[in-house]
């Protein structure tokens, strides 16, 4: 129903795509995926005729309905909840109106007036009216709307609901392809099981940009991922794309590995003997050996390393925040209930809870974003309060370069500082002078966070920081906020992201905080979740059940890999070095030989033959130990 051939599209030096192709068929349920700033969300541009391609065809089938979800909301007036999800056809919100305001005998101006009772009926049922109501709003019920919600003007909504309320518009008009960008990013963890669920059921094609793993296994049948700068398709999930992918990548790896491993035997051999005579010419050829190899490409590394130094918050007192017998409701909704909590510096805490049990609420009213109806809290001595969540981004300022925005902090650092920073959560070279407003949704989260990072305040609060990012951004963070010297409490979806920081688990629900002092699988121990994600919002549970294994490498395994290769490195350079005095040492030997005094001295002479030969043969057994070790410090 959709084929995209030779497409081709640049922004100034930046080439997205070239030679891309694609096609979609009916019953298709595609995975977009690549990192941040690849090209996915511009491909949805591209194929929705948004922005033209600079070489290459789109074709859509003739009359295919195709229905999307952008990454980021735009803006949006009085029209409610319901009516953006009732937006499904020509005309269909204006006849709702009439047929609710005269429901409820509202006054209706003049032009509907003149439109007859039956007519405006008749037309609505013609359209399903009624049907598509109850189905908008059952879709709204469960992407977590509540019935008071659905008449409530859209602009008094955050971003998130917003989107929520146009996703359920295209789950109610349910189009052939279903083209969604992120849709996971402002649902929370029961809406998202329920959408996921929803999704398994439906009948079109789906083209799904996503970041996330569990919910693209749960969904999709093949995986296309933007790869040096093409589209390449796999069949299956996710798992099933990292998997083929890697075997795929672990053999041009072993082919690169094993010729960089020839090149630098050659090329030790080279540089050992250029410069004596006698082995000239086997050098010259060893050369040239080098020269004639048909060379592979290095293979194109996905995590660039985080090498900086984070600046730190001032320290703050032992108790940085309590609440004291704290209540809080929305309205009717009672939220909390007289809740006691206290936080100590240095403390890294998940909250973790059934949905709508108030995580989000916690953090803002610790953040004092809210304020409680009863109850205290209380900040301890020196303590600076740092709220971040996904909605930062619609702080940043459109018209701003991304380095002009990063520097505009209270924060005393240099541009070399800020630069570095932008450095590690991969804004390099020119990136820094992109404009905010082209900037992709993972690319602006970055941002935000780096805006964050440059000046951390020393208790931080987080609702989902890791919306939008992909992995090598989502390492980033992990590496910042181990640094942290700071307190942070945060809620997340990401199970990985949970399991490298958080060090305390605190449960919400039915009013009431449950704090696990342990790590989240102590936590996951005492629950009895289906999956570590069902874990997130299980009630507390009794038995411990086996868990899923997780493939990354742990925190500590990674430091133990990085410490082991700082040792290795140290044990080469020290026999480089050992070899380079010898070599002296005997050079100068050679020199003294020469000398005629030495001829004259007969003992003189024997000693530092004797010496010379001792040399050679250490030169020589060194070397070969140099060749081992050396190898050793190339990938496996
Ligand atoms: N008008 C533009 N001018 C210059 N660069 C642009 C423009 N529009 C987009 N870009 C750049 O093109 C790249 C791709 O952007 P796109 O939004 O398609 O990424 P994405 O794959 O959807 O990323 P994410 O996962 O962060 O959503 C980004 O680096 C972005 O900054
Ligand atoms: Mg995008």
């Amino acid at each position: 129903m959709l084929t995209l051939s030779g497409i081709a599209k640049s922004y100034g030096e930046r080439t997205l795509f070239a030679g891309a192709a694609l096609q979609v068929n009916r019953g298709d349920r595609i995975g977009l995926v690549g990192p941040n700033g690849a090209g996915k969300s511009t491909l949805f541009s591209l194929i929705l005729g948004g922005e033209p391609a600079d070489e290459g065809q789109v074709s859509t089938e003739r009359d295919a309905v195709i229905g999307y979800l952008p990454q980021e909301s735009a803006p949006v007036g009085e029209e409610t909840v319901l009516e953006i999800a009732l937006d499904v056809a020509d005309d269909f919100v204006r006849l709702h109106r009439i047929i609710k305001a005269r429901e409820t005998k509202h006054q209706v101006d003049s032009e509907l007036h003149e439109e007859s009772h039956d007519d405006v009926h008749e037309r609505y049922n013609e359209l399903n009216g009624y049907l598509v109501e109850a189905k908008a709003k059952q879709i709204l019920a469960g992407l977590g709307f509540r019935d008071s919600d659905l008449d409530s003007p859209a602009r008094t909504l955050s971003g998130g609901w917003v989107m929520r309320a146009h996703l359920a518009r295209l789950l109610t008009q349910e189009p052939e392809l279903l083209m969604l960008d992120e849709p996971t990013n402002h649902l929370d963890l029961e809406s998202l099981m329920w959408f996921q669920g929803y999704l398994k059921g439906y009948p079109g094609a789906l083209l799904v940009i996503s970041h996330d793993r569990e919910f693209l296994d749960a969904l999709v049948t093949a995986i296309v991922e933007i790869r040096h700068r093409r589209l390449v398709r796999y069949t299956g999930d996710f798992t099933k794309f990292l998997a083929q992918r890697e075997a795929a990548d672990a053999q041009h790896l072993a082919a690169y590995n094993a010729q960089q491993k020839e090149i630098a035997h050659l090329q030790a051999f080279v540089d050992r003997f250029k410069a004596k005579a006698s082995k000239a010419t086997q050098a010259q050829s060893k050369i040239r050996q080098i020269e004639r190899m048909d060379k592979l490409d290095p293979p194109e590394s996905d995590d660039r390393k985080v090498g900086f130094r984070f600046p730190q918050p001032a320290r703050s007192g032992q108790k940085v925040i309590w609440l004291e017998q704290l209540h809080f409701a929305y309205g009717e909704t009672q939220v909390y209930r007289g809740v006691d909590l206290e936080v100590q510096r240095g403390e890294r805490i998940v909250l973790v809870g059934p949905n709508g049990a108030g995580k989000s609420t916690l953090l803002k009213l610790l953040a004092g974003k809210l304020v409680a109806d009863q109850g205290e809290r209380v900040l301890g001595h020196n303590v600076a309060v740092g709220y971040y969540s996904q909605y930062r981004i619609e702080m940043l300022e459109p018209g701003r370069t991304v380095l002009e925005e990063a520097l505009d902090t209270d924060a005393k650092v240099t541009e070399q500082a800020v630069r570095t920073l932008l450095g590690s959560f991969l804004f390099s070279g020119d990136a820094v002078f992109k404009r905010v407003d082209v900037l992709s949704g993972g690319e602006k989260s970055r941002l935000a966070l780096v805006k964050l990072l440059l000046d951390p305040p020393n208790l931080l609060l987080m609702d989902e920081p890791t919306t939008h990012l992909d992995m090598s951004s989502i390492d980033a963070l992990v590496a910042a906020m181990t640094q942290f010297e700071g307190t942070l409490v945060f809620i997340s979806h990401d199970v990985h992201f949970i399991k490298t920081l958080a060090d305390k688990v605190i449960h919400t629900a039915g009013g009431k905080l449950t704090p696990y002092l342990g790590d989240y699988e102590f936590y996951l121990h005492k629950t009895n979740a289906d999956s570590e994600r069902a874990a997130l919002t299980a009630g507390t549970g009794a038995e411990a059940k086996p868990q899923a294994k997780v493939s990354r490498p742990s925190h500590q395994e990674a430091k133990q890999i990085r410490s082991d290769l700082r040792k290795q490195k140290k044990l080469v350079q020290a026999i480089e070095t050992e070899i380079d005095d010898l070599e002296t040492r005997s050079a100068a030997i050679t020199k003294e030989l020469e000398l005629p005094e030495t001829w004259n001295d007969g003992a003189r002479a024997k000693e530092l033959s004797r010496e010379l030969k001792a040399n050679a043969e250490r030169i020589e057994a060194l070397s070969s130990k140099w060749e081992t070790e050396a190898s050793r410090l190339e990938p496996s």
